[in-house]
């Protein structure tokens, strides 16, 4: 087991136990005697200043408000951000807030594509990225990523070639899952230089932006790119810094508001708005919240460094550290068992994300034997965790 001296904190006492709650999806999922290291939410208890505020809400009236408005106080934070991501003078106008983050893809795959016209990733992917493709009829082009030995790369010929004559919009991920790649200036240039040549619009989800880890490359937003800006809308959302994810809202933010227009009149109605507490808990969790997100972040962080030292120790086990999210891509294709791995790996008690579900199933068994594992958990679960996998990686086939 990894050795690495992390400080007492108070995260590590946490009675997991208390992580099996009735309303955990990642908890009640897989057999009681598998830690659950999955889904995309924390373990760790949510910010107790954004609790307090959000009960305080619950106090005010609870009848329509306005979530549409160019004055919603949310959305003068929402400006505030992206100029500090490089997206400066943006107006209300140019903000339309959502019930979540994944209407909002299938909302830009709506009204940017027509059914046939092609859609380009790079895989792996988060798995909604593929299914708001294929689900509404259009064509999945997949730009596998690459291991250059130390960390994951865009493969530049592939994307070029996934790009097909018919293919109209670019989903990107950036900060990317499963990856955890931060995009760099020059990567992020080089894409815009790419979506404007090739004519694409550009679907970014920056959802992941505020949890980057220490020595991440500094984000910049992609619609702060010149070359991009007029063909980009940017997805965002408070439900994984914040871990309010079972409160759902979003945003789709574009310097180009005809973009925003295509949507509404593509999809505007069947979207619907978010709710007046959801909205009010994304403006809660900016203003009190950020204490807290500071104290989370170092903890993840120390959770990342224990894996990447595991995984050094482990001669299976390709892992690159994220440099932003609390997810951990872990290659185990090296394995005989790497044709069942998620399976066998719950059986042995760890329940982690099938990566032959982070592409279309048609090429799923390219990612067949890595798994996503979710470390935003209790130091001890999660040692508890490396240790069983290790255990799992161990026994002859
Ligand atoms: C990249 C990305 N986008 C969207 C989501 C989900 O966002 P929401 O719950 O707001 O729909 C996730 C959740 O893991 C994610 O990783």
């Amino acid at each position: 087991m990894a050795s690495t001296t992390l400080a007492p904190h108070r995260f590590d006492d946490l009675d997991a136990g208390s992580f099996r709650h009735p309303v955990s999806l990642k908890w009640n999922t897989y057999p009681p005697d598998a830690l659950a290291l999955w889904i995309a939410d924390m373990d760790l208890p949510v910010s107790e200043d954004l609790r307090r505020a959000l009960t305080e809400r619950l106090q005010n009236p609870l009848g329509y408000s306005d979530v549409t408005g160019a004055a919603v106080p949310l959305k003068a934070l929402l400006i505030r951000r992206l100029a500090e991501q490089g997206v400066p003078d943006l107006t209300g106008e140019h903000i339309r807030l959502m019930p979540a983050v994944v209407p909002g893809l299938y909302a830009a795959v709506a009204a940017f594509t027509a059914p046939g016209e092609g859609v380009v990733a790079l895989t792996p992917t988060y798995p909604p990225f593929h299914m708001a493709v294929q689900t509404q009829g259009r064509v999945w082009r997949s730009a596998p990523l690459q291991d250059d030995g130390e960390r994951w790369q865009i493969d530049w010929d592939a994307l070029e070639a996934a790009i097909t004559p018919d293919t109209r919009l670019l989903l990107l991920c950036h900060p990317h899952n499963p990856s955890g790649r931060v995009w760099t200036l020059d990567e992020l240039t080089r894409l815009a230089e790419l979506a404007e040549r090739r004519d694409l619009t550009v679907c970014s989800d920056e959802l992941h932006a505020d949890l980057r880890h220490p020595g991440a490359p500094e984000f910049r937003s992609f619609a702060s790119l010149p070359a991009a800006e007029g063909r980009t809308v940017v997805l965002t959302g408070p439900g994984k810094s914040y871990n309010i994810a079972g409160i759902g809202c979003g945003a789709m933010i574009s310097r180009n508001p005809q973009l925003l227009a295509r949507v509404q009149s593509a999809v505007g109605g069947l979207l619907g708005q978010p709710h007046a507490f959801n909205v009010s808990a994304w403006e809660l969790a900016l203003t009190h919240a950020q204490p807290w997100l500071d104290e989370v972040l170092d903890y993840l962080t120390g959770n990342r460094d224990l894996i990447r030292e595991w995984a050094e120790n482990e001669p299976l086990v390709r892992f690159h550290a994220p440099e932003a999210t609390y997810l951990a891509w872990l290659d185990l294709r090296a394995h005989p068992k790497a044709h069942r791995m998620q399976q066998y790996l719950v059986e042995q008690g760890v329940a982690l994300n099938d990566g032959a579900t982070f592409t279309v199933p048609e090429e799923a068994e390219q990612y067949q034997g890595c798994v996503r594992l979710n470390f935003a958990t209790s130091r001890p679960v999660l040692r508890e965790a490396l240790t069983r996998l290790s255990r799992a990686l161990a026994q002859p086939a």
